[in-house]
């Protein structure tokens, strides 16, 4: 959906059990919408789920212009420029209703605040199809003091510095850990997707370094 990335948009779709629509052969027109950065993981999708190849219309969404310079290289480069980018803000999206069979997010909810929490579940709910599914995943705070110390230390400090080193840029990479300690976990959010009618269920990875829910769209 936005905010999604390669490494994450994987374990999204094995673990959350994301990939086949409820009810649906595989050989189904299928359309997926994911974050610009996780085009890779939607091509991976697509190899894992082998024969929709033909058939699937991947759509990656960002608001961000680097975000979507960046993806548009990456299209052309590696995906032949079938991945349909939307530039977008999510949260005031011109995007049809009813449309998405899989909707897949990483780390794009740590910075929305309860009010944007609420249009994004509303959001979810109206574009998927009856029966579609949807997976967040995010970084958080593990429950464990020491894990959280270390942890806080490698995403607050060394991340920031690795940044630098490898990508010339620790601004983008700063804030993390002060957004991610704001988050804590998932659980706040996959609330308010239950309160608008999404079922779901949490699932905490790493020791909880990482939590999210996955779910679907009921079609009653
Ligand atoms: C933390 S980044 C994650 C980027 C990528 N997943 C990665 O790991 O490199 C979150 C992304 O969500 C996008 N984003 C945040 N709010 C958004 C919104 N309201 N609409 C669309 N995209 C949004 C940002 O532009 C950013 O690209």
């Amino acid at each position: 959906m936005f905010g999604c990335c390669e490494c994450s948009c994987l374990p999204a779709i094995r673990y959350y059990g994301v990939g086949q629509p409820q009810g649906q052969p595989l050989q189904t027109p299928y359309s997926l919408l994911s974050g610009v950065g996780g085009m890779l993981g939607a091509s991976l999708f697509r190899i894992f789920l082998g024969g929709i190849h033909n058939y699937s219309q991947i759509h990656a969404l960002d608001f961000s212009e680097g975000m979507l310079n960046y993806a548009h290289k990456k299209n052309v480069k590696y995906y032949a420029s079938n991945v349909n980018i939307i530039s977008e803000d999510v949260l005031k999206n011109q995007l049809p209703s009813n449309h998405f069979d899989v909707l897949v997010c990483s780390f794009g909810l740590k910075t929305f605040n309860n009010e944007q929490l609420h249009i994004l579940a509303k959001e979810v709910k109206r574009i998927l199809k009856p029966n579609g599914r949807f997976s967040f995943i995010e970084i958080s705070q593990p429950a464990n003091t020491l894990l959280n110390a270390l942890y806080g230390f490698y995403i607050g400090n060394l991340i920031p510095i690795l940044g630098k080193l490898l990508l010339g840029n620790p601004e983008q990479y700063k804030m993390l850990w002060t957004y991610t300690k704001k988050f804590k976990n998932a659980q706040k959010a996959q609330k308010i997707f239950e309160e608008k009618g999404l079922e779901s269920n949490y699932q905490s990875y790493f020791f909880g370094c990482a939590t999210g829910f996955t779910g679907i769209k009921s079609a009653g």
